[in-house]
């Protein structure tokens, strides 16, 4: 099963991760968890390309080609072959997040978009995608105070409306793939949700 969690800037996927991970192996599952961009040796180095504040003149192309050959080459050497083995993969980010950033918060063309994705994926689509939604000026605000600024938080306030919106609108478009959890709440309540969604996703796959 390959599930992946999405989010504007400040979302907190990234902390709650860890936990739902010790969670389902308490229960006995086998999950590997990667982010995106980066899980691989190659990818992190294009990670720290497209997030290095040096990097200011990065064309939206190039930054949606990086996203794409790092994601390439986790989708090959990693998801793939695990999820052949059965296990359960919890990505930080997956292809929605292109679609959100560079389509939506770019601006540039959603089909153009969704054909470079498809072509760097292999077609591979998650079993089920949150969305840890919140206020964009809370996300962005929560980034700065813990100091993890990297090169896109600093694109405006409007491009990251854009990206929510985008969002929600992905939500609206699949609503069997997606699931809103709302990222406002206490740092608890969101995890025990968290868990509740994908208990019972796995549930209904069997
Ligand atoms: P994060 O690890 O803090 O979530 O940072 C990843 C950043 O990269 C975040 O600003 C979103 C951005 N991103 C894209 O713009 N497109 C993509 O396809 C992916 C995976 C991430």
């Amino acid at each position: 099963m390959f599930i992946t969690l999405e989010g504007p800037e400040g979302s907190g996927k990234t902390s709650h991760i860890p936990h739902l991970v010790e969670f389902l192996r308490e229960k006995g599952y086998t999950v590997f968890p990667t982010r995106e961009p980066g899980g691989t040796s190659i990818s992190e180095q294009i990670r720290d390309v497209l997030h290095d504040m040096k990097n200011a003149e990065m064309h939206p192309r190039t930054e949606t080609l990086l996203y794409q050959a790092a994601r390439a080459q986790i989708v090959e050497q990693v998801i793939q072959p695990r999820l052949a083995d059965g296990e359960i993969v919890i990505s930080d980010r997956y292809y929605d997040s292109t679609i959100a950033y560079q389509g939506y918060g770019h601006q540039q063309d959603l089909d153009e978009i969704r054909a470079l994705v498809k072509y760097a994926t292999g077609g591979l689509t998650p079993d089920l995608t949150i969305l840890l939604d919140l206020d964009v000026e809370v996300g962005l605000g929560r980034k700065k105070k813990d100091n993890e600024w990297n090169r896109l938080d600093a694109y405006t306030v409007q491009f990251h409306r854009r990206v929510r919106a985008g969002y929600l609108e992905m939500v609206n478009a699949e609503p069997k793939r997606w699931v809103v959890v709302n990222s406002e709440q206490a740092w608890e309540s969101v995890q025990a949700e968290l868990r509740k969604v994908i208990l019972a996703r796995m549930k209904d796959e069997g």
